[in-house]
């Protein structure tokens, strides 16, 4: 089982963010958060403290905004309430502005062995443009500290924003490649909802078009490739066979439990509200007061508030096996696709031991793909 940790509080919003985060959050605020998340590990761990947890994640939001004594109080709480002694993988996300050599230090003692940093881009006027809190000299310094304390470090990296061009997308993963034995690549995508989105439709900021957008991601694709980063996964890369294995476990369905605002889980127990063992998908309220109110009004996981609940039918199972397996390079065991590829789209396959998978050009399409494919 996996263990997902949400903080959802940030400096202040980027212009194409929707994630569950909110800005300037006062102290009392983010205390109260605090508590009620140790209060739901607790009740977690009384519920599901007997399985072997195999890797951690904690995520926001800005994790790395909190002081590092929050760090590793949410860590200590952890380790009280379930066996962190099989863990493979114990991740944090950072940003660069509020890296810090004593936060690097903490995480450390704390157990925390990988650190993803939200690079985003190396061009000043990106950063700028997109409400990004950290430039690029802050950007390399704060990765170089990251790679003093740490053996895996990742980055993410948005393509498609406006001063994006094949030039400046090539030299931005020269130079990351150089700190990090990991990277995530996606592209921007405009949120409903996002200053951002609002901008482009009122014509106020310029977006490459989706053509260009491709062909930026090609040169992303190529310059990794040239950089010793194998794709494993349609926006993720990794040297050294450093892939994320708690991301993995997401589209290898992997049981996780979700802690925190919003936070979404799998479980394929019976979650104590369902009688039968059974495949279940749920999540927490998004809003701080809701999360916080619903975990310290109740005295056990199974009763918090939840926003959504799902049991798994056996064509949902099977539809996410395909759509989550398809995202990555070890593809799904061919048989789940057995009669349902149409030979007009056998070209965009790669087949090899018993499994099939998306090639370059299938990735590429992948949701058109997915459509087709997938069981309604
Ligand atoms: C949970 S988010 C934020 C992590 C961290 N707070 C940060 O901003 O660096 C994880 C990643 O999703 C990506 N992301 C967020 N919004 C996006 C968008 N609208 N389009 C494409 N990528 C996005 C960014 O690369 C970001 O680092
Ligand atoms: S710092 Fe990260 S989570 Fe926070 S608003 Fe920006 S992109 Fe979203």
């Amino acid at each position: 089982m996996e263990i997902y940790i949400h903080l959802p509080f940030c400096k202040s919003k980027c212009q194409y963010c929707d994630f569950n985060s909110y800005a300037a959050c006062d102290g009392a605020t983010i205390y109260s958060y605090l508590a009620a998340l140790c209060r739901e590990i607790k009740f977690a761990g009384e519920q599901y403290g007997g399985a072997r947890i195999d890797t951690v994640y904690i995520g926001g939001g800005t994790p790395s905004m909190l002081e590092a004594k929050h760090i590793s109080s949410i860590c200590r709480v952890l380790k009280e309430n379930f066996d962190l002694s099989g863990v493979e993988e114990f991740s944090i996300e950072a940003n660069p502005e509020s890296v810090a050599e004593d936060k690097l230090l903490a995480y450390r003692e704390a157990g925390i062995d990988r650190i993803s940093i939200g690079v985003q881009s190396l061009d000043d006027r990106n950063l700028r443009s997109m409400g990004r809190l950290h430039d690029k000299d802050t950007a390399l310094e704060k990765l170089a500290l990251a790679d003093k304390y740490f053996q895996n470090v990742s980055s993410d990296l948005i393509i498609g924003l406006p001063y994006d061009n094949s030039q400046l997308i090539k030299s931005e993963i020269d130079e990351l490649s150089g700190y990090v034995t990991h990277m995530s690549v996606y592209q921007l995508t405009l949120e409903e909802g996002t200053p951002l989105k609002k901008r482009a439709d009122e014509g106020r900021v310029w977006l490459p078009s989706d053509d260009e957008v491709a062909d930026l991601m090609d040169v992303a694709i190529d310059t990794l490739s040239a950089d010793g980063f194998e794709r494993y996964e349609v926006s993720n890369f990794a040297k050294g066979g450093k892939i994320s294995k708690h991301n993995m476990g997401y589209w290898t369905r992997e049981e996780y439990l979700g802690l925190g605002a919003g936070a979404h889980s799998l479980v394929k127990t019976s979650d104590g509200r369902t009688p039968l063992p059974a495949e279940i998908r749920f999540s927490h309220p998004r809003d701080l007061n809701a999360y916080i109110g619903g975990v310290n009004c109740v005295d056990a996981f199974d009763k918090i508030p939840r926003a959504e609940m799902s049991v798994l039918s056996k064509t949902d199972i099977l539809n996410e096996q395909i759509m989550l397996g398809l995202r990555t390079a070890n593809g799904v065991e061919e048989e789940l696709l057995f009669g349902r590829i149409p030979p007009e789209l056998d070209e965009f396959f790669a087949r090899f031991d018993g499994r099939i998978a998306l090639n370059k050009r299938g990735m590429e399409v992948m949701n058109g793909i997915l459509v087709r494919i997938l069981e309604l």
